[in-house]
C-alpha cells in the first residue's frame, strides 16, 4: 500500500534536543496520547529548521502540512489580528491542522530568531497509522 511504501527519515539530534522534544510531545493536550513508541519515532523524524525575527511560521487560513516544536526563541499566536498567547521553548504548535485535517486555525510569528524542530504530515500520518492509533476511523 502507499502507507508502506513511505520511509522515514530519521535526523541525529543531541541528547538534549531529543528530550525538549519528547517533553514538548507528552506536554502537548494531543500528543500525549499517543503511544510511547510513536512518541519516539516523531521525534526521531523531526528535521531542524530556523527563521529570522518577525517572520510568519503559520497563516490562519492556510492548507497546513507541518506540525512544529519550538527548540529555541519565542513565538505568537493571533487569531483574526488578536493575540492569543506566547509561546516559548519546549512547546508543540501547528499540531491542530493536522490532527483535524482543517486549516490553520491562527498566525505564528517568530518574535525573535528561532530555532524549530519540524515534521510533515506524510511523515506524521504514516507513524499515527503504522501504530493503527486512527485505526480505520477515516474510512
Ligand atoms: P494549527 O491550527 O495547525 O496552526 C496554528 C497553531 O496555533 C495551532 O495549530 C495551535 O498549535 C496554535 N494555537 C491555536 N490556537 C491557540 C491558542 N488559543 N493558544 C495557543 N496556541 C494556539
Amino acid at each position: 500500500s502507499q502507507l508502506t511504501d513511505v520511509t522515514l527519515k530519521s535526523y541525529s539530534k543531541t541528547k538534549e534536543s531529543n528530550e525538549l522534544i519528547q517533553r514538548a510531545l507528552m506536554d502537548n493536550d494531543f500528543m500525549k496520547h499517543l503511544e510511547h513508541g510513536q512518541i519516539l519515532t516523531i521525534m526521531d523524524c523531526m528535521h531542524p529548521t530556523s527563521l529570522t525575527k518577525g517572520c510568519c511560521v503559520i497563516q490562519e487560513g492556510d492548507d497546513g502540512s507541518t506540525v512544529y516544536v519550538l527548540e529555541e526563541g519565542m513565538v505568537e499566536v493571533t487569531k483574526q489580528g488578536q493575540k492569543l498567547c506566547t509561546i516559548g521553548q519546549g512547546t508543540v504548535f501547528g499540531e491542530l491542522a493536522i490532527l483535524y485535517n482543517c486549516t490553520r486555525t491562527a498566525t505564528v510569528t517568530a518574535l525573535t530568531d528561532i530555532k524549530l524542530w519540524a515534521i510533515d504530515r506524510q511523515g506524521f500520518q504514516t507513524i499515527m497509522m503504522r501504530t493503527g492509533l486512527i485505526k480505520h476511523s477515516q474510512y
